[in-house]
């Protein structure tokens, strides 16, 4: 099988798909809180010290409209937050806030990397389109603050492991191993606190023509081959 490596990934028609949902508000029908099960604002007014901001690190932003959101509510309520939302196509929503308190940053996740630790680490429906998601996964419980939360939809089915066998049991099982948290029924992946995830794959490369997910749109599968050989 021909797989793709990330700048092919970045260029096919699939992750650049004009019809996926990339305006999702903060909370809502079409809502953050319905995706993640919780307002990430009010993770962050949870966090907030005196002189130490409430970080939190949006991956496949889309627009950053949930990000602006809760930026104005934030400094509404005079509440100290960094915001960073990190999306591969630059067109966010426009927005007034500081620079400071809201960052949207047009990069790759296959080669962005954060200056700081965050308390909330999100990525809604964004690992769908991304090549290595084991590997974004890694980084972004690396990326935590010692007691922060990572949350990110992830589809089971959409990972591949060269050599067969029942894969979407395997993966549950070595993600729990590794320290992470995987909800079935709400297809979420998430990470307590900052951790180093050693996960034993090795990426191989992408695939554009796994058809739609449980969302409806099409997505990308990602193929791993077992890091230390086939397992017996
Ligand atoms: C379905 S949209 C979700 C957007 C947003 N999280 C929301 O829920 O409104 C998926 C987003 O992932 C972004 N994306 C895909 N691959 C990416 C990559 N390698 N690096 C950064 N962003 C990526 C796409 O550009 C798209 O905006």
């Amino acid at each position: 099988m021909d797989l793709l490596a990330d700048e092919q990934l970045e260029r096919s028609a699939v992750v650049a798909n004009c019809r996926m949902n990339r305006e999702r508000s903060l909370t809502g029908s079409n809502g953050y809180d319905k995706e993640v099960g919780f307002d990430p604002l009010d993770l962050l007014k949870g966090r907030v010290d005196p002189g130490r901001p409430a970080a939190w690190l949006d991956l496949c932003c889309g627009t950053g409209r949930a990000l602006i959101q809760a930026a104005r509510t934030a400094r509404s309520e005079g509440l100290d937050v960094e915001i960073v939302g990190v999306d591969l196509v630059g067109m966010f929503d426009r927005h007034d806030a500081d620079p400071t308190s809201l960052r949207l940053v047009e990069a790759s996740l296959s080669n962005w990397r954060p200056e700081r630790p965050f308390d909330l680490i999100t990525c809604v429906h964004g690992l769908h389109y991304v090549g290595d998601k084991l590997g974004l996964i890694a980084r972004a419980a690396s990326w935590l603050a010692e007691d922060g939360l990572f949350v990110a939809s992830l589809d089971l089915q959409n990972l591949k492991i060269a050599d067969g066998g029942s894969t979407v049991r395997r993966l549950a099982t070595d993600l729990r191993r590794a320290g992470l948290e995987y909800d079935r029924k709400r297809r979420l992946v998430a990470c307590r606190g900052r951790r180093d995830v050693d996960l034993p794959y090795r990426y191989v490369g992408a695939d554009d023509r796994a058809g739609p997910n449980y969302t409806g749109q099409p997505a990308v599968d990602s193929y791993y081959a077992d890091a230390d050989g086939p397992r017996r």
